[in-house]
C-alpha cells in the first residue's frame, strides 16, 4: 500500500482519460488510451499518454504497473442523502402492498419518518451509520460525494447533519460537497404552514448556515408533496443573497415547472426529471444546468415515465448519474448499479453513464473540467479496475470490480 503521495509512473492496459481526442492523436475518440501511462507529481497528474511517448525526464520515477487493467477518474456521486437516522423498511412493505410513494408521505411516513429518527439520533450515531454507507460506496470507487441535509428541518438538527457531513470528509479520503436541503418537507411544527416554514428557513436557518460556512449549495423538493415554485423561489432568492449556488429536486412525480425555475437561478443541477418537458429542457440548456438522473429512485418507487434523455441529449444538456442514496425512495449505495440502471432503464450509452459519474458529476457540483478527468493539472483521484473495457463497468452489476482507488496520488 502506498499511502504517501510519492511521485510515480502509473501504467495500465487502458486509461479512460475523458478528454476526447488529443492534438497528437494519443487519446482515441472513445477517450481511451491503450498501453497507457500517467505521471503523478505532488498528487497531481503532470503527463498522460501512451507509455512509448513518455518523455525521458520521467523515466527514473518508480512505476506502479497495473498490467492489463483499466484506469478511470475516481467516481463522483453528486446526489445523496447519506446521513439519516433509522430506516424505512416498513414503507417498502407498504409499497409492496400497493401504497404509492405519495400515499406513504401523505400518511405521515416518508421523509417525515426519517425526520423523527434523525432528530432522535446523536451526531456520532449519524456519523457512524453514514461512514458505513460511505465505505460501501468507496469500495466501488467513489472519491467525491455530495451529501444533503433535509432530515432535520429544525435548526438544531439541520446544523447537526451539516456538521456530520463535513466531518465525513475529515474521517475518510473523499471530497465531500455539503448541501442544505431545508425545503425538503414541511416539518410537523409547521404543519399546514409551508409559507411560515420557508420564512423560518430564509430568515433563521440559511443565514446561520452561511455565516458558519456549513453548506456549499442549497437544494429543495419542488413537488405537490413538497414546495411549489413560488416557495422555492423565495429560498433561492435568499440563497443567492447569501452567495450560495442552488440545485433542485424537480419534475420527479409531476411537472411543476421546477426545472425552469432552477434554470432561471442558474442552478448547478436539476435532479430526477422524469416529468421534464421540452420547455424545461430548453431552459436547462440555456442556463447550463446539469440534468442529474436518479434511476434508483425511478426503480424503487416503480415509476413508469422515464426522463426525456433523447431531448436532453439533443439539446446538449450534460447528464450526470447518481445514487440518490436515501432511506425511502432510493435505498441504494451502488454507483455502479446506478450506471447499469441509467443504461438499461433510461437508455444511456455506457460511455454516457461513465461520463455521468465522472466529468458530468463534476459539472453538477460546479467544478471545472479538470475534475472527473485524467489530464495534466488534474488531481490524481483515480480508480484501477479489474476490467479492460469501460463498457464492463455498466454492463455487470454486483461484482465489485474495483482493484485500487487512488486519492491525490495515494493508494487508499
Ligand atoms: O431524492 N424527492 C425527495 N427527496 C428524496 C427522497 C427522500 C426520501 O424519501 O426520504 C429523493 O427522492
Ligand atoms: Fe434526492
Amino acid at each position: 500500500m502506498n499511502r504517501e503521495a510519492a511521485d510515480r509512473i502509473i501504467m495500465a492496459g487502458s486509461i479512460f482519460g475523458n478528454k476526447g481526442v488529443d492534438e497528437d492523436g494519443a487519446i482515441a475518440s472513445d477517450g481511451l488510451i491503450h498501453d497507457g501511462a500517467l505521471v503523478v507529481r505532488g498528487g497531481r497528474i503532470v503527463w498522460v499518454g501512451q507509455r512509448a511517448d513518455m518523455a525521458p525526464e520521467f523515466r527514473h520515477l518508480p512505476v506502479s504497473d497495473y498490467g492489463s487493467r483499466l484506469i478511470t477518474p475516481s467516481l463522483i456521486d453528486c446526489h445523496t442523502h447519506l446521513i439519516y437516522g433509522g430506516n424505512r423498511a416498513r414503507e417498502f412493505e407498504m409499497r409492496l402492498n400497493g401504497a404509492s410513494y405519495e400515499d406513504v408521505a401523505r400518511a405521515g411516513g416518508g421523509i417525515l419518518a426519517s425526520v423523527n429518527a434523525t432528530r432522535a439520533a446523536s451526531a456520532s450515531e449519524l456519523l457512524e451509520s453514514a461512514l458505513n454507507r460511505f465505505d460501501q460506496m468507496a469500495g466501488e470507487g467513489v472519491g467525491r460525494i455530495e451529501v444533503k441535509s433535509g432530515y432535520g428541518l429544525d435548526l438544531e438538527t439541520e446544523l447537526k447533519m451539516l456538521r456530520v457531513a463535513r466531518q465525513l470528509g475529515r474521517e475518510r479520503p473523499v471530497h465531500v460537497h455539503v448541501t442544505y436541503l431545508g425545503a425538503h418537507a414541511v416539518p410537523p411544527e409547521f404543519a399546514g404552514r409551508a409559507g411560515d416554514y420557508v420564512d423560518f428557513v430564509c430568515t433563521e436557518v440559511l443565514p446561520q448556515i452561511a455565516r458558519e460556512g456549513l453548506a456549499d449549495a442549497v437544494d429543495g423538493f419542488c413537488e405537490t408533496i413538497g414546495f411549489d415554485v413560488a416557495l422555492m423561489e423565495r429560498v433561492f432568492v435568499t440563497a443567492h443573497e447569501l452567495g450560495l449556488p442552488v440545485k433542485l429536486h424537480a419534475e420527479q412525480l409531476s411537472n411543476c415547472g421546477g426545472a425552469a425555475l432552477a434554470a432561471r437561478f442558474g442552478a448547478l443541477s436539476a435532479d430526477h426529471l422524469e416529468y421534464l418537458d421540452a420547455d424545461g429542457v430548453a431552459a436547462m440548456a440555456e442556463s447550463g444546468t446539469v440534468a442529474v438522473l436518479l434511476p434508483g429512485a425511478f426503480y424503487t418507487i416503480r415509476e413508469t415515465r422515464v426522463p426525456p434523455v433523447d431531448l436532453l441529449r439533443a439539446a446538449g444538456v450534460p447528464m450526470a448519474l447518481a445514487t440518490d442514496c436515501n432511506p425511502g425512495s432510493s435505498p441504494m449505495g451502488s454507483i455502479l448499479l446506478a450506471m447499469n440502471m441509467g443504461c438499461t432503464l433510461f437508455g444511456l450509452t455506457s460511455l454516457e453513464a461513465l461520463d455521468g459519474v465522472t466529468r458530468h458529476g463534476a459539472h453538477a457540483l460546479g467544478l471545472d473540467e479538470t475534475v472527473g478527468a485524467i489530464a495534466p493539472g488534474a488531481r490524481a483521484d483515480l480508480c484501477v479496475w479489474n476490467v479492460s473495457d469501460p463498457v464492463e463497468l455498466s454492463y455487470q452489476f454486483g461484482f465489485r470490480p474495483l482493484h485500487q482507488r487512488i486519492f491525490g496520488g495515494c493508494d487508499v
